[in-house]
């Protein structure tokens, strides 16, 4: 008998939040995964061990049609080319068909994004049309989006609501809220599609095995990965704090950080989610950018917890027991005092839950980084 699991296609499935995404999607026996990446800021190992991680949880109870379904089809390819997205759709027609797409791929460089404009507009705007218009023609009409908290730029009330108006700071941001907007006039075109996008906070952690976790290529851009690497001996220069004279407790940028289990998770309930029509039924509450017709929502998915850098340096002290060499220099352009999500519309609509904490969050991502000092490079499997 064929597994009874739904295909889904993560695009960017290797990445950091895909990958989990992708082993809670396995995990909760409803899906099988397909993904399309370029391996642009990712590493193929990343995928084989999700299925690794998937076979021995689910291993024993797993029939054998069922532990075929656990490993994730690959297909290596460019999310800009309109036929490396087509070939999947085609070739899975003769594989029960596509149910549903949880869009992550993208670039996510806020600083880079202004730099190289025209790339981040093709990776993350021109691909998601393709895509789109590619999902379109094949009638699949579920769609997951992988949206960012930067979406909201300033917020003038925090904890930010899904309400709160949107005013992205950046490029990178203005392609995330692009997006959006594009979901929403294809959801009101038709009655078949279905669109949630999720405004993540600031990821952090790792699957607690310490098998996949955040491995960009380069420096990395967001606090604790560096934190991290700073602990197995990288970048011996220290950190330095971007402005300790913000109106926050300590000075120092206050975030709002979520385990990655818990926002991988959020993806896997946001798919639940996506066939009830009650959910839709008051959009303007769920947008920012006012009411439609079509079925069409955001949701927040963060802790409602802020922490400031100078709290996230000391939790990772303690995890990892390296002492830190840190420096204040002056604001970054573009760094926004604090960000911290209200996260009950999710809680309430998408029955989603962030559980971890923060010593959770830290211990995971040490123990990932200590287990891989180099990443996924050079890892065999
Ligand atoms: N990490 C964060 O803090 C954060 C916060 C908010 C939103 N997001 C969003 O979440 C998503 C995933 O972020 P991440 O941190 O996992 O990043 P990531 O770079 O680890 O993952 C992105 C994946 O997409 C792939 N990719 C990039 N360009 C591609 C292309 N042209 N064709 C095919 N594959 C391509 C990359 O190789 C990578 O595997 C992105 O959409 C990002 O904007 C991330």
């Amino acid at each position: 008998m064929p597994s009874q699991r739904k295909n889904i296609l993560i695009t960017g499935a290797a990445g950091y939040i895909g990958s989990h995404i992708a082993l809670c999607c396995l995990l909760s026996g409803e899906y099988s995964v397909v993904t399309i990446d370029n391996f642009h800021n990712s590493f193929p190992t990343a995928c084989k061990r999700v299925s690794a991680i998937a076979q021995r949880e689910l291993g024993a109870s797993a029939s054998d049609e069922d532990k075929k379904a656990l490993d994730i089809e690959v297909y290596r390819g460019d999310i800009t080319v309109k036929e490396d997205i087509e070939k999947i759709f085609k070739d899975y027609e003769s594989k029960g068909g596509i149910y549903g797409v949880i869009h992550v791929a993208a670039l996510k460089a806020v600083g880079e994004s202004g730099e190289i404009p025209i790339k981040y507009y093709d990776v993350n705007i021109a691909a998601t049309v393709h895509l789109l218009d590619i999902m379109d023609r094949y009638k699949v009409r579920n769609f997951v989006y992988s949206s960012s908290a930067t979406v909201y730029g300033v917020p003038e009330e925090v904890p930010i609501r899904e309400s709160a108006g949107l005013k992205p700071e950046s490029c990178y941001g203005r392609t995330k809220f692009m997006c959006e907007l594009m979901l929403r006039d294809v959801c009101d075109s038709n009655p078949e599609w279905r669109a949630i996008s999720l405004r993540y906070f600031n990821p952090a952690g790792a699957h607690p095995s310490g098998e996949i976790g955040e491995d960009p290529r380069g420096r990395p851009g967001n606090l604790l990965p560096l934190l991290a690497q700073m602990a197995v001996g990288k970048f011996p220069e220290g950190l330095k704090v971007f402005g300790n004279d913000y109106p926050t407790p300590d000075g120092t940028c206050v975030r709002d950080y979520i385990h990655i289990m818990d926002l991988a998770q959020g993806h896997v309930d946001a798919l639940a989610a996506l066939p009830k029509d009650d959910i839709f039924q008051n959009t303007d509450k769920g947008t920012g950018f006012g009411a439609s017709g079509g079925k069409y929502k955001a949701y927040n998915l963060g802790k409602g917890k802020g922490m400031s850098v100078l709290q996230m340096v000391d939790a990772m002290q303690k995890a990892s027991g390296f002492t830190y060499k840190v420096e204040t220099v002056g604001r970054r352009t573009g760094d926004v005092p604090e960000l911290v999500a209200n996260p009950e519309l999710a809680e309430k609509e998408l029955n989603f839950k962030a559980k971890h904490n923060l010593e959770e969050m830290c211990r995971d991502q040490w123990n990932w980084q200590s287990k891989n000092p180099q990443g996924y490079e050079g890892a065999s499997a």
